[in-house]
């Protein structure tokens, strides 16, 4: 119990012998909720994408799959998660493709209307400011771009501990449709949209920069 307590608190900021183990678990068992989620999410050829709290990098492994000519950057603050996520994508990085930088979703090192599309899988519980971080997010977007957020605790009304013992040991909080579409209304998004995928607890959230 004890080292899957340590293994779980590791998904705050992975660093150290358990973070690598997290960061492993992370690419393994977000793959196929990324991958759900993006079906939700068309990126045109081109585009110019950004991962926040990139983990491991594989979720910008699979978008510099989608992007042809484009370009895709991941942040992370964890330096741990930086290391791994370029060794994962060290080809796309040689080739330019792919840039993936340490830094906070509440400071991005990106200039005003870069991005196409932001995605952010798995991360937002931990953000410490989430509107004013939707707000920095809505900054680098382009308009009429748009920001992706995945998420796998799925709040419910229903079955109210369903998520009490993670939330307590993270001091985090599960999400639930209508939490989120108000959150990014409250930050100035559009055309906000989210979908549960049915039998499971995966959320996403798909809204528009005006
Ligand atoms: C549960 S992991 C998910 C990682 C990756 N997106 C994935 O799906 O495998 C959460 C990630 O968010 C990062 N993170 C948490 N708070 C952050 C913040 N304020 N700024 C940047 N990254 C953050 C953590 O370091 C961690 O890598």
């Amino acid at each position: 119990m004890k080292k899957y307590h340590k293994l779980t608190e590791n998904a705050v900021k992975p660093e150290g012998f358990w973070g690598k183990l997290m960061i492993r678990s992370m690419n393994r068992g977000h793959h196929e909720l990324t991958d759900w989620a993006l079906e939700h999410f068309p990126i045109e050829s081109g585009s110019v994408l950004l991962d926040v709290g990139c983990g491991g990098g594989r979720t910008v492994e699979k978008l510099c799959q989608k992007v042809g000519s484009g370009k895709v950057y991941g942040i992370d603050y964890s330096e741990l998660c930086v290391e791994k996520a370029r060794k994962l994508n060290h080809k796309n990085i040689l080739c330019n493709k792919a840039v993936i930088t340490q830094a906070s979703v509440s400071a991005l090192p990106f200039e005003a209307e870069k991005f196409d599309g932001v995605t952010a899988v798995e991360t937002y519980y931990f953000w410490p400011d989430k509107l004013g971080d939707l707000r920095e997010i809505a900054r680098t977007l382009k308009s009429g771009g748009r920001l992706l957020l995945v998420f796998e605790m799925l709040a419910d009304e229903n079955d109210p501990d369903r998520w009490t013992a993670v939330e307590k040991r993270l001091n985090i909080k599960a999400v639930s449709r209508k939490e989120i579409a108000t959150m990014l209304e409250r930050a100035g998004y559009q055309n906000i949209r989210t979908h549960v995928k049915s039998g499971t607890t995966w959320l996403c959230a798909i809204a528009e920069k005006e």
